[in-house]
């Protein structure tokens, strides 16, 4: 069966929507604080990866990177902000309504990675 990753084109596919992901989160007022001072190239770096392993494309190493943890705490109210922002991206990115949800089920069952 065809991968997610395959089936929207792979690398260059995942990059354009994880930078507009980020280019989006620190677009909105209540999201920005989290992301003063934090090196968001490294992080969509990160997340490109992320997501590339949980759409079905190569696996990546993340102990290669230093674990970085966001220091304001996030509220259940952001965590739902963020997920409708991606929900905006993938709409933008002209994934369709299934795999959008595939996706947003995939991304939540990762949430555990801080808070
Ligand atoms: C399902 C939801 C989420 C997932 C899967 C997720 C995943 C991740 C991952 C994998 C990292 C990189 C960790 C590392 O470098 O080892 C990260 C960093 C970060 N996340 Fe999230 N995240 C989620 C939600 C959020 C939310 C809701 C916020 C803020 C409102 C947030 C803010 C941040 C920030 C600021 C960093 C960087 C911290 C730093 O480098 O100092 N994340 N996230």
């Amino acid at each position: 069966m065809n991968t997610l990753y395959e089936k929207y084109g792979g690398e260059p596919t995942i990059k354009t929507v994880v930078n507009d992901f980020y280019a989006r989160l620190q677009k909105s007022p209540t999201l920005k604080p989290f992301f003063e001072g934090v090196k968001v190239n490294e992080l969509i770096d990160f997340q490109i990866n992320l997501f590339t392993q949980l759409m079905g494309g190569p696996k990546f190493d993340p102990s290669k990177y230093g674990t970085s943890i966001p220091r304001l705490p996030i509220k259940d109210e952001n965590f739902l902000e963020v997920a409708e922002v991606l929900e905006d991206t993938l709409i933008s990115a002209n994934i369709e309504s299934d795999d959008i949800e595939s996706i947003l089920a995939l991304v939540a069952s990762t949430r555990s990675t801080h808070g």
